[in-house]
Formats: C-alpha cells, structure tokens, sequence
C-alpha cells in the first residue's frame, strides 16, 4: 500500500500480512506511518495504490471503499472519547444500542465486559469520576461489547503513569488470549511492543524495516536502525574472518569472538551488534576503560571505551567499577547486522 500526504509519502510501498488471530505491534519513531497504516485497515483513509484485504475479501484499492462501521473493526485510541457525563454502562453498552440490544441481556454483556476489564461494579458511575487508567478500560470494554474481531490500538496507554501501563498491558494481554481476535497494536515504546506481541513490525519513514518476533527483533535486527531502536548495545566495525559451526568469526581491534550471523558468513568488513548482557568483565578478552557507570536498579549501567576503537560498549554490572579503571571484556554473545 502507498499514501501520500501532498510532498509526504506517509506510507511507501507497504505490504503487511496479519494472520488471524496473531497480536502484531506497530512500532517505530514518531511519523513514520503507524497511525496511517491503521487508518487505512479501519477505512478512515483509502490507499493510494495497493489495497486491504479481510478474508480474502477486498474492503478497500484505489477505486472502492467499504465505509468504516462495515468492517466490523474495534478501535482504542489514545484519547479515550468517552461521554464524560454519562455513567460507565451508558458509555459501554452504546454499541449495542445501535443493534438494538437491550433489557438484561444489555446489562449482562455490560458486567461480561466490565469484568474481563477490572472493573465489576462500575456501572454507574460516572466517566468524570474515574481516573485514566480506569477511562482507559471502559474504552477498552465498550469495544470490547462490539465482539470485533479486529482490534486496532492506537499507543492506548501513552496518558498513563509507568505503573498503570505495565497492569493495562496485563489487561491486553488477557483480552486477546480470552478473545483470540486480530490485533494491531501501534506504540513508539519498544517494552510495550516486545511484551505485547506474536511479532513487531519495525517502521520508519513510511517503510517496514523488519517484521519478526519480539525475541528475533531484539537478537537478531535486520539493519543498523532495528538495533538501535530495539534495546540497548553498540554497534561497532568489525571484520569476518572466518567460519565456525555457522557462527562468524569476527574480529575487532585485534580481537577475535563468534558472532551469530544470518546465513553463511562471508569474509567481509561487517556491522557488529554488542547487547549488554552478551558482554562480561573477564580476566581476558578485549581491553577498556571505565568511562561511566549510572545506578539504574538492580543493576549499574557501566560504559567503556575500547581500546584500539573509537567506540564505547554498554555492561551491566552488579557492583561499580570506578571510573577510569582499565578492565577487560568477554563476548559471549554478539550478532552480525546482515548488509
Ligand atoms: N492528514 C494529514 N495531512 C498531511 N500529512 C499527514 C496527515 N496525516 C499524517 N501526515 C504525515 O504523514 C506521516 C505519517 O504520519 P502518521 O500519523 O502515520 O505517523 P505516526 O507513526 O503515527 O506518528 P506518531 O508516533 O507521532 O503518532 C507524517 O509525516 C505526518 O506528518
Ligand atoms: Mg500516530
């Protein structure tokens, strides 16, 4: 799918599959397309070029659209758009008020929702007595009543405090195993997104970078950009040197290491990923200096300068070393960055 907005090219030749079922986030830097590529799923934009597909069923191309409210499509959005005046079930229960769902069988799927989303008891009272976290689940629950089958989020937790975000992702992650719907999950925060999802769809400036499980984003990025929007580590210049039981021999600053690698490894000047945890202080191994070390809880967060590099790798240490000591580092694990 392709759309432009005038000179901007919000989305540039995107293909995405979303199997039944499957919970894929959306994740990338601020304008690189997420809220365009929901738009046009739920029919609030038509592609330019391309088309969505449900079922087999084209609902949009370039010539036709099936409007919005007939694609059976459950949105949350960042701003709850909730009726601040009227009370939690009025606001739950207005889906069903348009099928013509009424009496107990109302009140019924009103406490059904209510209740997968923490809230038993909340009927009646009012939205402007409820703080965010708790707006934030009658929106969830009022899209929930709708039964879709496709879910699309829009960062739904982006309001909330750090606390109230890691219990809704609880919250999210119950619903879809309860409802086994599709769901699109557009987010910028990356502990969101590795939580949450079957797989992340990694975007910037209209293009998908990588699409792949949250454990195969992390380990194994596609390019410079997924590592370094995904996680912590460096990226540093190495050479392959050669091949041992699939895994690259890599050598940096007259060090040698294995690194992972995607496919068979080719000697070559190469892109290396270093992550935190694949690193330790050692008795060998490559020399470095202490440059910082910051108390994140649990553990310090330890920069180091290489020696023979101009660059600095990231360690976590339970136990600081000083600043300016000479240290040594041991890879144990690293990753080759493919192109
Ligand atoms: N209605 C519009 N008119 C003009 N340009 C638009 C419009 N909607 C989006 N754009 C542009 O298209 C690009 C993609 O926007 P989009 O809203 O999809 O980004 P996003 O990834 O959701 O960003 P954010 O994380 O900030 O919400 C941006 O450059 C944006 O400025
Ligand atoms: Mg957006």
């Amino acid at each position: 799918m392709t759309r432009r907005y005038g000179q901007t090219v919000a989305l540039d030749n995107v293909s995405l599959n979303f199997p039944s079922g499957s919970f894929t986030s959306l994740l990338g830097p601020s304008g690189c397309g997420k809220t365009t590529m929901l738009r046009l799923i739920a029919g609030f934009e038509a592609p330019e070029r391309g088309s969505v597909v449900f079922d087999g069923d084209t609902v949009a191309d370039a010539s036709r659209q099936m409007p919005p409210e007939k694609r059976g499509i459950g949105i949350v959005f960042q701003s709850y758009a909730l009726w601040p005046h009227m009370d939690v079930a009025g606001n739950v229960a207005y889906p069903l008020a348009t099928r013509g769902v009424a009496g107990k069988e109302r009140d019924a799927r009103v406490r059904e929702v209510l209740s997968i989303v923490g809230l038993d008891g909340y009927q009646h009272r009012r939205i402007d007595e409820l703080s965010g976290g708790q707006r934030q689940r009658v929106a969830l629950a009022r899209c929930l009543i709708a039964n879709s089958r496709i879910i699309l989020f829009d960062e739904p937790l982006a309001n909330l405090d750090m606390h109230l975000r890691a219990s809704m992702v609880e919250v999210f992650r119950d619903i879809h195993r309860r409802t086994g719907a599709t769901m699109v999950y557009v987010t910028h925060d990356q502990a969101e997104a590795l939580a949450l999802s079957d797989r992340i769809a990694v975007m910037d400036g209209g293009r998908i970078l990588q699409t792949a499980p949250p454990t195969d984003v992390y380990r194994s990025p596609a390019c410079d950009k997924v590592a370094g929007f995904v996680g912590r580590g460096a990226i540093l210049d190495g050479e392959i040197i050669g091949e041992h039981r699939g895994m690259a021999v890599v050598e940096i600053a007259g060090h040698r290491f294995e690194a992972r690698c995607s496919g068979t490894p080719r000697n070559s000047v190469a892109r290396i990923l270093l992550r935190p945890e694949g690193l330790r202080l050692a008795e060998t191994g490559m020399p470095a200096r202490v440059v910082s070390s910051v108390y994140r809880g649990p553990v310090f967060e330890v920069v180091l300068a290489l020696a023979g590099t101009q660059h600095d790798v990231v360690i976590d240490c339970v136990e600081a070393p000083a600043v300016g000591t000479d240290v040594r580092i041991a890879v144990c694990d690293a990753w080759v960055i493919p192109g």
